[in-house]
Order: C-alpha cells, then sequence, then structure tokens
C-alpha cells in the first residue's frame, strides 16, 4: 500500500507554505511513480471557524490511523479572543497528547549557501548535519509536586519536580537509536548526572537500551552544561543527541541558531511504534502562522517542504528520496535564490512563496 499523509494545512502562512509541498509530493507521482495516499483537513482557527472545535473528532481518529501527519501553523490574531479552551493551539495540543508523541526531533542543518546566515563562523558550521531529539511529555514541566507556595517563613517557595520514570526515558532513547541507525549510528546523551538524581537514572537507563537493544550504535553520554558549551565549539562532532525535556528546550533553540533563519527549520514528534513498525509521527515547520506576511505571499516553504522530507526519511523509508528533496532546496539556495527572510537589509529582490516552490521544483529534475 502507499504511504499515508494526512494534510493539516491550518492557518496563517500554513495553507501558503503547504501549497508548496503539494507540488513536491505531485513532483514525487510524476516523476518518480511514488504516490502517497494523502488526506487534507482542517486544525487551528480554520477548523474552529468551520465546526467550532480546533480539532474535530473525525481528523483526530484519522490523525491517529496514517503513517505520518503533516501539520503547517496555527493561531493568528482573529483567534486572540477566544476561550482557552477552543483556541488553535489546543488542535496542536490534542493531537500531540493523543498521539502520545514524546519524542521531538529538532535537526539543525546547515546549507552552505547560508552559511554566513549563521551566528557562528562559516567554518565551523558548514555542512552541519544534527538531530537533537527532546523528551517532551514528561520531566520537570510536568513533575509533580508544583506549584508556589507558601513557605511558612512569611515568605513564598516556587517548585517544579524533575521526575522520569525508566519506560519514559526508555522509550525516547529507542527513539534516538533508530533514527541513529537511519543515520550515522552515533548517539550522545545529555543530562546533569553530576547533579541530580534524575539524570544518573536517565544515564543508567538509556545506556541499558544501549546493551540490550541497540550494542551496533555507538553511545556517548555528556554533562549537559559541556554540551551546550561543544554546540557551539565545535558542533559537527555531533550526530544525534538524546536529552530530557528541559535541557532539550534550550539546546534545541541554540542548535536552531547555528543554522539561521525561523522559515528553514523543520521539526516531527515521534511516538511509540504502530503494528506496521513505523513510529507515530507528526511533522511540521518551527514556526508559526506568520500574521504579520500572512497572505502576502512572502512566506519561506522551505521548513514545511523540508519537514515533508523527514517525513520521507523517518517514517517513509525513502531515504533517497529525501535526499533528492535537500538537494533541491541546496542547488536553488546556491542559484541565489531568496525569499524575504533570506535577505539582508541590502535589498536583493526576494521571490515568492510560489516562486520558491517552483524553483525547488525545478531542481528537485537536476539533482
Ligand atoms: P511566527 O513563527 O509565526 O513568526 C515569527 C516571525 O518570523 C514573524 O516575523 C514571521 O513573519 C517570521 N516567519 C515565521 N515563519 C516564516 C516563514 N516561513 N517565512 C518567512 N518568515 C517567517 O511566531 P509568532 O509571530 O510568535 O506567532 C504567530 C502566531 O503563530 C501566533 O498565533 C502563535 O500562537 C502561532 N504559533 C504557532 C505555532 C505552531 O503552529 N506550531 C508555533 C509558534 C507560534
Ligand atoms: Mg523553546
Amino acid at each position: 500500500p502507499n504511504p499515508s499523509l494526512l494534510i493539516l494545512p491550518g492557518d496563517g502562512i500554513g495553507p501558503e507554505v503547504m501549497a508548496e509541498v503539494r507540488k513536491v509530493i505531485d513532483w514525487f507521482g510524476t516523476h518518480k511513480d511514488v504516490s502517497f495516499d494523502v488526506t487534507e483537513d482542517l486544525v487551528g482557527g480554520a477548523a474552529y471557524d468551520a465546526h467550532g472545535v480546533p480539532l474535530h473528532d473525525d481528523t483526530m481518529a484519522m490523525a491517529q490511523k496514517v503513517d505520518a501527519v503533516l501539520l503547517g501553523a496555527v493561531g493568528g490574531p482573529k483567534y486572540d479572543e477566544l476561550d482557552f479552551s477552543v483556541k488553535p493551539e489546543r488542535g496542536l495540543l490534542r493531537l500531540r497528547k493523543e498521539m502520545d508523541l514524546f519524542a521531538n526531533l529538532r535537526p539543525a542543518q546547515c546549507f552552505d549557501a547560508l552559511a554566513d546566515f549563521s551566528s557562528l563562523k562559516t567554518e565551523i558550521v558548514s555542512g552541519l548535519d544534527i538531530m537533537i531529539v527532546r523528551e517532551l511529555t514528561s520531566g520537570i514541566y510536568f513533575g509533580e509536586p508544583r506549584g508556589i507556595m507558601d513557605d511558612n517563613e512569611g515568605g513564598r517557595v516556587g517548585i517544579n519536580t524533575q521526575r522520569y520514570t525508566t519506560s519514559e526515558i526508555r522509550r525516547v532513547a529507542r527513539s534516538a537509536f533508530e533514527l541513529a541507525k537511519k543515520r550515522n549510528n552515533r548517539v550522545c546523551s545529555m543530562e546533569k548526572a553530576n547533579v541530580m538524581e534524575s539524570g544518573i537514572l536517565w544515564r543508567e537507563e538509556v545506556q541499558w537500551v544501549h546493551d540490550n537493544e541497540y550494542p551496533e550504535v555507538e553511545l556517548s553520554h555528556m554533562y549537559a552544561d559541556a554540551g551546550a558549551m561543544q554546540l557551539v565549539r565545535k558542533p559537527k562532532q555531533f550526530d544525534v543527541i538524546v536529552t530530557d525535556n528541559l535541557f532539550g528546550d534550550l539546546l534545541s533553540d541554540a542548535a536552531a541558531m547555528l543554522t539561521g533563519s525561523l522559515g528553514m527549520l523543520p521539526s516531527a514528534s515521534l511516538g511509540a511504534p504502530m503494528a506496521n513498525g513505523r513510529p507515530k509521527a507528526m511533522y511540521e515547520p518551527v514556526h508559526g502562522s506568520a500574521p504579520d506576511i500572512a497572505g502576502e505571499g512572502k512566506a519561506n516553504p522551505i521548513a514545511c517542504i523540508l519537514s515533508f522530507a523527514m517525513a520521507l526519511r523517518y517514517s517513509f523509508d525513502m531515504p533517497q528520496h529525501a535526499d533528492i528533496v535537500e538537494g533541491a532546496v541546496e542547488a536553488v539556495l546556491a542559484q541565489g535564490i531568496r525569499t524575504a527572510d533570506l535577505l539582508g537589509e541590502e535589498g536583493k529582490s526576494p521571490v515568492t512563496t510560489s516562486e520558491m516552490g517552483d524553483a525547488i521544483i525545478a531542481a528537485l529534475g537536476t539533482s
């Protein structure tokens, strides 16, 4: 059977960038005889306008069945005054929660033509291709007890609890090792086992999964603070990094700046393997609905197109097709073709969203 894909364009620039992904999907059908069973549906404000809820139950059920979900972005000023329970973000949160997407994947990949966009020197980032796997559903953002309370000495105390169980650590470790097998067979796990019990358990359990299930993958451990330093000093030493929710939040944002614009950054969230062995998966650009440029044809579609490339690589087992897409993006950038977000002040003329998509389609045929 064809791989199945649920497309949820969402709000703002979501539908604009998704239209360019559609061109890529159509190109594969026409030129590579690769077809996908694509369903398209509403999420976020668009779903609220149609159904009064930011995610319809039927859409949720479809998301649970398909091989992968590809989401554009949700939200916008039109929906800011809505009740919390029906805000566009709730649609996204429901997908993440009910699909139990516990592993958040944030690649930091440097396209050479944009190396001067990085906050770092070109030689440090040129050719960079790393993947940060962040545990997303547990840890200090969720642990109990939590709250702000009286400290019984006339002051107050703010409490959050870092808490990880064996199974929570093992499942995200498995996601990281599975990814490593599709990449370069190397995982670096980061925690603070020197000062945190949850860090000691994290290190032991990641090592356990390695020794018992993935002995062929190279595993190293690093304290997260040292890891942050190494990420900026010599990022190319890493391939897959696996870490907890808090450290992953910081490290993935820092890693994003190694490579530049928000309009270039894809992401994925993975859950447990389904009956067919593929993990539950949702792919989405890191950026939001960008209301400031929505409807103007200014959005960069590359983050969404690279999110689809991640689906090809990690959900559909089509690494050669993912390479074709990423190669086409690289080629277009090398030709100097830029949407406005990729241009500095010195106004070279930017291309539109759809012109960028067309350029990538043209490059697909030659890469
Ligand atoms: P944003 O990511 O939408 O925009 C931040 C800035 O980056 C804006 O100036 C925007 O024009 C620019 N930008 C973003 N994506 C771009 C692209 N592909 N090409 C060119 N420029 C791009 O974040 P912001 O402004 O904080 O949030 C706007 C709305 O999006 C809010 O309603 C927010 O809740 C929602 N949001 C949704 C997310 C999601 O669906 N996963 C994630 C982040 C925000
Ligand atoms: Mg963050």
